[in-house]
């Protein structure tokens, strides 16, 4: 029932864009479905002078579309047709005509379309009537009233197996509802009422019947913002209503999953189709619908969400945090679909003291997301970050990247080197011949000799008075485990030099990739014309993702990250490729990780190159062997999709070493993990697969200037020392690059 459910409003939804009928009701005549509901179009406005919220769009009358499946839906036109330009008119389109239902008199023959009818502000609490011989109108207005005198706010009508029909509305300043009987052509409110659920400021109602009860679904008065819903239930509809609780279950229960409820419509064999509106209140065309299951069961009456639905691409970051009630054991679930509403990959967090959420990544060919809570649980609260904590806007780089890819290693310049300065001043990595400038990181601002900083050897000394931005030694936490940001406090230095770099270098090795090799070759290749794809996945976690880069931490000089610097170099070097390029970084993911989804997350881009870069979330706990196993998992799942996918294996920068404090017990079991997993991934190099040693030269770039002049933080490069991944990977694969 619960897939057939979901297909109906998956039918609905898609065509929903089509479809204006907001605070919809169905009336089922004849084997067909008829749905009724207010157009909402134009403009929304905020009426003035309100103390609420009152946002507004034009009454556009009553919609009516036709079905005979739910699924496949008919526009019969304006069921009722507003009147324009005259404010006197009840019909007026800037007057309210809201929640308009439907019930059909067997015995006059009649259609009978009973509606909310207002002024802007809400003062004139009436209830309308009008009246048509078929189904879907022309409707013909008889008017308003209040019934027995009373206010008529938000309403619903019921047509009971007795042929017996009720108005149910709020009333009393919405303070408190009431059941009227019908006349029986069902055209007037009749004498016969009572006051329900009083004082409990309820409305939009939907009445129901199942199992011989009547069932009663409302939500509190909160305007157009979703609240909790509840139910109450009742013998007979005059008869007294008993409050039972909110019927809504799962990740979102306690705002109605973002709805307000408007109909219930019973289906075949004691089913039912919860119907509701999510309003859009700053834009009221754009509000959208939802339709879930209902159930009732032994008098309890649920509607179940199979998780909230989020839009989202593949390769995203995505966060959620909820509080969870109910059951001591379950779990919140995170579901990737394809746009075919195929499941890709489930992730399940626990549940931890009422707590439960996660921080992910969809894998490729995720169209959206669905996040909700194992049965028996329901959410209180849910926070979803989809994209998280990445910059949306993109901001072209201010720095020349073809300066930026010239190896550190070679050559006689260095462009743009970042220099952390203390109290003292801060070191360069070679003797500096000539200065060619020295800016702030954000470089529009340059720094003059004499007046802002000297040079002593390799050291730059910031002068008194000097704009340079410097980080004084006494305001790093001395404490094990300390965290910091360095973010954009460097001075850049770029200069000439002669003297030679010591530490490891990167060598061409497309002799052992010979795949990618042949495709670039191949596209450089004298006469060839159509485009070769060189599609190249990077997979790993927060550094590969490109934190904590200027670009991806959206500040001035936005220097793309490592991988992206990678890419544009190999195809500006081989303009005749098409390089494709994925990055499936996972910030704070560990090569166990990596490991257990390679199937998901890179098989699917049928990669010609990965390159795998993991280690700074392992180093704590994993030794060099057991790493040593993800890494060999991850290349044998990669090539049983591919038996001819190549593999660059990064071994990990080295952490801040005064990120550990020397006092720290397992200081020597992390920076022995990280040297391990370098010589792990060493032995498995070989045909197909080679390395880039980053251990090694963030060791020795440590040691000639220091760690704070490379890293943001503790764990993660800055573009100086992320440049050296870039010009690494680059010249594994590219000859001759200069
Ligand atoms: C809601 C009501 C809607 C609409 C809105 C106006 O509470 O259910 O139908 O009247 O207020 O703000």
């Amino acid at each position: 029932m619960r897939l057939l459910i979901c297909l109906l409003f998956l039918g609905f939804a898609a065509r929903a864009q089509d479809i204006n009928a907001h605070g919809a009701g169905v009336l089922f005549h004849n084997g067909v479905y008829y749905l009724y509901g207010e157009i909402k179009k134009g403009k929304t406005w905020l009426v003035p002078g309100q103390t609420w919220e009152d946002y507004r769009v034009p009454a556009g009358g009553v919609s009516c579309y036709s079905s005979r499946d739910l699924v496949h839906w008919k526009n019969e036109g304006i069921a009722l047709v507003p009147t324009v330009g005259d404010p006197s008119s009840d019909l007026d389109t800037g007057r309210v005509i809201e929640r308009p239902k439907v019930i059909y008199n067997a015995r006059t023959r009649k259609f009978v379309l009973w509606m909310h009818i207002d002024r802007n502000d809400y003062s004139y609490a009436r209830v309308g009537v009008a009246v048509s011989d078929r189904p879907q109108g022309p409707y013909r207005y008889l008017g308003s009233m209040r019934p027995n005198g009373q206010e008529s706010r938000d309403m619903t009508v019921y047509q009971d197996a007795d042929g017996r029909a009720y108005l149910i509305y709020a009333s009393e300043n919405n303070k408190t509802m009431q059941v009227c009987l019908l006349s029986d052509d069902y055209l007037r409110p009749t004498a016969v009422y009572r006051r329900i659920l009083v004082g409990q400021r309820r409305e939009a109602p939907a009445v129901f019947k199942a199992q011989g009860r009547y069932y009663l679904i409302t939500s509190l008065c909160s305007g157009w913002d979703p609240n909790a819903a509840t139910y109450a239930v009742a013998d007979s509809m005059l008869g007294q209503w008993r409050q039972e609780g909110n019927p809504c279950v799962g990740a979102g229960a306690e705002s109605t999953f973002g709805a307000q409820s408007t109909y219930v419509l019973p289906l075949s064999r004691g089913r039912f189709l919860f119907m509701a509106d999510r309003w859009n209140k700053t834009d009221l065309e754009r509000s959208g619908y939802l339709w879930l299951p209902l159930t009732v069961d032994d008098g309890r009456v649920e509607v179940r969400h199979e998780g909230e639905r989020y839009v989202i691409g593949g390769l995203a970051l995505i966060s959620y945090e909820m509080r969870v009630r109910g059951a001591v054991t379950g779990y919140s679930f995170l579901r990737c679909y394809t746009a075919t509403d195929s499941l890709l990959l489930e992730y399940r967090a626990p549940v931890n003291e009422a707590q439960s959420g996660n921080y992910t990544e969809t894998p490729p060919g995720t169209a959206y997301v669905r996040i909700g809570v194992s049965e028996g649980l329901s959410a209180d609260s849910l926070h979803v970050e989809l994209n998280a904590g990445e910059d949306h806007a993109s901001h072209a780089p201010l720095c020349d990247l073809r300066q930026y890819m010239r190896p550190f290693w070679k050559g006689d310049t260095v462009y743009n080197e970042t220099v952390l300065l203390d109290d003292s001043g801060g070191r360069l990595l070679y003797q500096p011949d000539r200065i060619l400038a020295v800016r702030n990181y954000g470089l529009d601002t340059v720094f003059r000799l004499g007046v802002d900083y000297r040079l002593e050897g390799r050291r730059i000394v910031r002068l008194p008075g000097s704009r340079m931005r410097f980080r004084a030694g006494a305001t790093f936490d001395k404490k094990d485990l300390a965290w910091y940001n360095l973010q954009s406090q460097w001075v850049v230095v770029s200069y000439t030099h002669h003297d030679r770099w010591r530490g490891p270098v990167p060598v061409y090795s497309g002799a052992r990739l010979p795949r990618v090799e042949g495709l670039l070759r191949k596209s450089g290749a004298r006469g060839h014309v159509a485009s070769t794809k060189v599609r190249i996945v990077a997979y790993g976690m927060s550094i590969t993702r490109g934190m904590d880069v200027s670009g991806y931490d959206g500040v001035a000089p936005y220097m793309p990250t490592y991988v992206s610097l990678f890419g544009k170099a190999v195809q500006a070097r081989y303009p005749r490729a098409a390089v494709e390029l994925y990055n499936a970084g996972l910030p704070g993911s560990t090569a166990a990780w990596g490991a257990q989804y390679a199937e998901s997350y890179v098989v699917p881009l049928q990669p010609d190159l990965v390159l795998l870069d993991f280690g700074m979330n392992d180093f704590w706990r994993m030794r060099p062997a057991e790493f040593g196993d993800s890494v060999k998992a991850m290349i044998r799942k990669i090539r049983a999709g591919d038996p001819k996918a190549e593999f660059i294996l990064l071994s990990n920068m080295k952490f801040d070493p005064a990120y550990v404090a020397d006092s720290d017990r397992n200081k020597a079991f992390y920076v022995g993990n990280l040297a391990g997993y370098r010589d792990v991934l060493r032995s498995l190099e070989g045909n197909g697969v080679v390395g880039l040693d980053m251990t090694d030269i963030s060791d020795v770039l440590y040691r000639e200037k220091k760690a704070k002049d490379c890293v943001v933080n503790p764990l993660h490069p800055n573009d100086y020392l992320a440049r050296w991944y870039a010009q690494g990977l680059t010249r594994l694969i590219v000859k001759d690059e200069d």
